[in-house]
């Protein structure tokens, strides 16, 4: 298998408005991550993943870009981020910005000149529709609203959008589009940045002929929120070459593709070797069981992509980011347990095979936030979600209930690094509330701790970089039907590492898969467990032993 640097990279995740503020404003900003630095250096990771910085009017806290080429002013100057570039390199780590290319801000130049005429020369750089029998174009529902389409008066038509209704789709099949797509990429590429996490990709190719979706009404409206229809649509593919053969075949970059409803098989279409379109996609299909979590069917999830990518292709293991509720929250046990859970799920994140991308705030064990009431929120989705559950009879208790679970402001809350007054995030008023245990948890009280989370990411990601098994062996698994403990082995030549994980609060015993006694290498207690042919694990134990 062909070794590159984005196989053996840990990235780190940088929600930069939650990170660090620089001038009390109550948004981080780019200074702010550039006087962290060596925070990250020393935690270990080697690519940084940074969140939207540009100019944006901030529907979708940047995901709504209004300027592709620029920095928005809240989070500094291209000139701060000229330095953080520079300082990032300077320290060993490289960086990857976020590409959002199937949307623009309805603010963006292009979209206020598309929407003037129908025959604009910007006006096929969107999908405008005439209204059908006297109502929108199709059945499509948005993520973001009931309908994705929006009724334009200035021509009496409607354009499409996915997300906010400020979040226009563009139009992939017009060149002109594609043009300046490679040419943003190219802008940033040139000044230096290491490759690109590319939101929804996989939604760039529209289905032939935008057909209406079978699927039953999915919000109170009426319409039809159909990913599947939307995802993944033959053709796909030939953009991807495109953007190879135009843009990052001249370059020594990763790219990582956001691509909702990804089987392996359409995953293989985008990572395949020898083609490799893409370095790496995230799935989601793990973070899609919801309600349905259970740990025979993480399992299962884990090794059906093991089995079906290895040699063939690579991938990405995550287990939170900005649109997900805190790791700890929904797979460990942020109560009693929470050290041992948080470092045992950072265990399996780095253990398991792909890329492990580690999200800001994670490497502490941050929890969920309690919110209150519906006002503590900031994100789009939590108040779409919060008026359809109201609109569907659920009362204001019961809907918070369901966003308490999984909203996206769980991750946004700000970063946790001190016990001062807003964790040391800003000495200004945070633009979310900061989590109220930020008084116990977070990252000065870490520091000092040998036994706290943050030390042990450290020995993991450490032992990430001294064991080539760890990124390229095969994956092996045993007990494999059993919910309460992981077992699985990664073999790279002579080198074997078992891993060992006991997924409970409760003691679980497991067979050692090893010929003769393992040798403990790193273990989330101070002191690791005696093995023979069993094992007793402790609650939420995890070890990585040299088998
Ligand atoms: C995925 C991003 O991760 C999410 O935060 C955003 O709302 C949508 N794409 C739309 O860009």
């Amino acid at each position: 298998m062909e070794r590159t640097w984005w196989k053996e990279a840990v990235i780190y995740q940088i929600y930069l408005r939650s990170f660090q503020d620089s001038n009390g404003d109550g948004v981080g900003d780019i200074p702010g991550i550039i006087s962290r630095l060596d925070y990250l250096q020393k935690l270990g990771v080697t690519v940084l993943w940074l969140n939207p910085c540009y100019p944006s009017p901030d529907v979708d806290n940047g995901y709504d870009i209004s300027d592709y080429c620029g920095i928005a002013p809240r989070f500094g100057t291209m000139e701060d981020f000229d330095r953080l570039l520079a300082e990032t390199h300077r320290r060993g780590m490289k960086l990857v910005m976020d590409l959002v290319v199937n949307h623009t801000s309805s603010e963006h130049p292009w979209f206020k000149e598309s929407r003037k005429s129908k025959d604009n020369p910007y006006r096929d750089y969107y999908i405008w529709r005439p209204a059908k029998d006297g109502r929108e174009p199709n059945n499509w529902g948005s993520h973001f609203t009931p309908s994705a389409w929006e009724y334009d008066e200035t021509t009496g038509e409607y354009y499409l959008h996915l997300f906010a209704k400020e979040q226009p789709d563009l139009n992939w099949e017009n060149p002109a589009v594609r043009r300046e797509v490679w040419k943003l990429m190219r802008f940033w590429l040139d000044k230096g940045v290491d490759g690109f996490r590319m939101d929804v990709i996989n939604l760039i190719k529209k289905p032939a002929g935008l057909p209406d979706s079978p699927k039953a009404p999915t919000c109170a409206e009426g319409y039809s929120f159909d990913c599947e229809l939307y995802a993944n649509n033959p053709g796909l593919c030939d953009f991807f070459r495109e953007m190879d053969r135009e843009v990052l075949r001249d370059y020594d970059v990763m790219t990582v593709g956001e691509t909702a409803r990804v089987t392996p098989e359409f995953a293989l279409d985008y990572v395949g070797e020898p083609e490799r379109l893409l370095s790496m996609v995230f799935h989601f299909q793990i973070v899609e069981l919801r309600d349905g979590f259970t740990w025979p069917k993480f399992k299962a999830i884990q090794r059906m992509w093991a089995d079906k990518l290895w040699g063939r292709g690579w991938s990405s293991q995550f287990l939170q980011n900005h649109d997900q509720p805190r790791c700890v929250s929904v797979y460990g046990d942020d109560g009693a347990y929470r050290t041992q859970s948080a470092k045992l799920l950072g265990t399996m994140l780095h253990t398991l095979p792909g890329t492990p991308y580690v999200y800001q705030g994670e490497e502490l064990g941050m929890a969920n936030t309690p919110f209150t009431d519906i006002s503590q929120y900031n994100d789009i989705n939590a108040k779409f979600d919060y008026s359809e559950l109201i609109a569907a009879g659920k009362t204001p208790q019961q809907a918070l209930a369901v966003l308490n679970r999984y909203s996206r402001d769980h991750a946004r809350t700000p970063m946790q690094w001190d016990a001062s007054e807003n964790a040391g995030f800003t000495s200004g008023t945070p633009w979310l509330m900061v989590n109220p245990d930020y008084v116990r948890v977070n990252a000065a009280a870490q520091e000092s701790d040998p036994d706290s989370v943050l030390n042990y990411y450290r020995r993991l990601i450490a032992l990430r970089k001294e064991r080539p098994a760890m990124v390229y062996g095969e994956f092996t698994e045993y007990e494999a039907g059993r919910g309460d403990v992981y077992v699985y082995t990664r073999t790279l030549g002579d080198e074997r590492l078992l891993v060992t994980l006991n997924l409970t609060g409760e003691p679980a015993e497991v067979r050692l898969p090893a010929e003769g006694v393992p040798a403990p290498l790193l273990c989330n207690y101070p002191d690791a467990p005696a093995a023979d042919k069993t094992l007793t694990l402790r609650p939420w134990e995890a070890v990585i032993w040299n088998a």
